[in-house]
């Protein structure tokens, strides 16, 4: 066991204010952050409790039984959430995730989705409107989501093997069941969906093939995730971080890939296509996708922008501290005072932290600071 960093959160979820400007320019569908970077996607966490208790995520030494989970006075409800995207919209916003935790334990979050789904670009196309569950509801809640406006869902999924995943989850929930809500997303047509895997060395990594061999094929999109240094509850340790680059030789070897272009500016996932006999890309087999923010860090077009279940704006996965929007939105600020403060927010971003944690040694970037979970900002 390693030494464990135990976060002191009242410090790092303390708010920054955030600025007024008093007489804010009206938004034009485009801001720019102090490295050029346009504001593209939304991230909103709904809660910050979990039925899975993940080692890289929500350890059980941490996340136990006295753990101060956020009262329901402090989240945004609804209405606020959806004002606050809507500004954020009308800088240029064109996807919304919703995250958690596990964002389908907050209750009703259907209505939410209804109240995302009728916003509307400046130029009048909907929104990308989008979730990440543990799958652990869905067939309970698909139906729903998908009546409600949600376009697709993205699964996070371990691995195949039932005994390594009930451990990763640590709560023994079963795979079968992650599954049957794979397809019960399937069946009420939230797809494209992904399926997002950590890959711990030494935890999982005999999973890469079962899973990459079940999904090809069935037009769902495995993604491979490096495991990341962040929060500061996981114990984060270089050598269990398995290099993309790796995870695609390894892949390559039983089921030949090529390249594939990015669909999206600022996207996360590096994409491979598997390849038919012919050596070239065979659609009817799908793609694969690598997410590699250790290894190759993808920060010089990073477009995401984070509202935690309380209301303040992250600019980066790995921020120490967030804006207080909902000081601004429960102060009686107006829209123009609301859009103005994100403006002013954004503008000042300079953060690309996976980009810096390149040039430090190994071990620095594990002891970095007290940093926001995982848990608490949404993947
Ligand atoms: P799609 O539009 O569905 O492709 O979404 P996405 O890839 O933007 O989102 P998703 O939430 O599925 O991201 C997958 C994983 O990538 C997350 O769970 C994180 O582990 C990681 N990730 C997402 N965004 C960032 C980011 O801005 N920085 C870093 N370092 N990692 C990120
Ligand atoms: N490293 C990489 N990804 C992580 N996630 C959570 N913690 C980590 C971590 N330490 C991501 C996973 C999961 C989603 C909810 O958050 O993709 O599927
Ligand atoms: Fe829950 Fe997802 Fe974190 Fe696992 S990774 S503990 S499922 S929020
Ligand atoms: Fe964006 Fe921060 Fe992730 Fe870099 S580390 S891609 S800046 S969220």
């Amino acid at each position: 066991m390693t030494d464990r960093v135990i976060p002191l959160l009242d410090e790092s979820r303390q708010g920054l204010r955030a600025p007024v400007r008093p007489h804010a320019t009206a938004p034009s569908g485009l801001v720019l952050d102090g490295l050029k970077r346009p504001l593209r996607d939304l991230r909103i966490s709904v809660t910050d409790r979990c039925n899975f208790r993940c080692s890289y995520c929500m350890p059980k030494e941490v996340f136990d039984k006295d753990y101060q989970y956020l009262p329901h006075s402090s989240l945004l409800s609804f209405e606020e959430v959806t004002r606050v995207a809507r500004q954020f919209v009308a800088h240029g916003v064109q996807k919304i995730r919703l995250t958690g935790g596990e964002p389908l334990l907050r209750k009703n979050v259907e209505i939410l989705i209804e109240q995302l789904a009728a916003l509307r670009t400046p130029e009048g196309q909907k929104l990308d409107l989008t979730l990440t569950t543990n799958g652990s509801l869905l067939r309970k809640k698909a139906r729903v989501l998908k009546d409600a406006g949600l376009d697709r869902v993205t699964v996070s999924l371990d691995g195949l093997n039932d005994a390594i995943f009930r451990r990763m989850n640590d709560v023994d929930f079963p795979v079968a069941d992650v599954l049957d809500g794979i397809e019960a997303a399937q069946e009420a047509g939230l797809g494209p969906i992904k399926v997002n895997m950590v890959v711990k060395r030494g935890t999982n990594e005999q999973e890469i093939l079962p899973m990459a061999r079940h999904f090809r094929g069935t037009g769902v999109v495995v993604r491979f995730i490096e495991y990341m240094d962040v929060g500061a509850t996981n114990g984060w340790r270089m050598d269990e971080v398995m290099p993309s680059a790796e995870v695609m030789a390894h892949i390559n070897e039983s089921m030949p890939v090529v390249p594939l272009e990015a669909t999206a500016p600022g996207e996360t996932a590096q994409r491979w296509g598997y390849a038919g006999a012919d050596g070239q890309y065979d659609p009817s087999l799908g793609e694969v996708g690598v997410i590699s923010s250790v290894t190759q860090a993808f920060c010089s077009d990073c477009n995401r922008a984070r509202l935690s279940t309380e209301g303040k704006l992250y600019l980066c996965l790995f921020a120490h501290q967030g804006y207080d929007l909902r000081e601004l939105v429960r102060g009686g600020a107006d829209d123009a005072a609301l859009a103005g403060a994100i403006a002013a927010i954004w503008e000042g971003r300079a953060d690309r932290y996976s980009q810096l944690r390149a040039s430090m040694p190994p071990d620095q970037a594990a002891k970095s600071g007290r940093r926001i979970e995982m848990s608490y900002i949404g993947g």
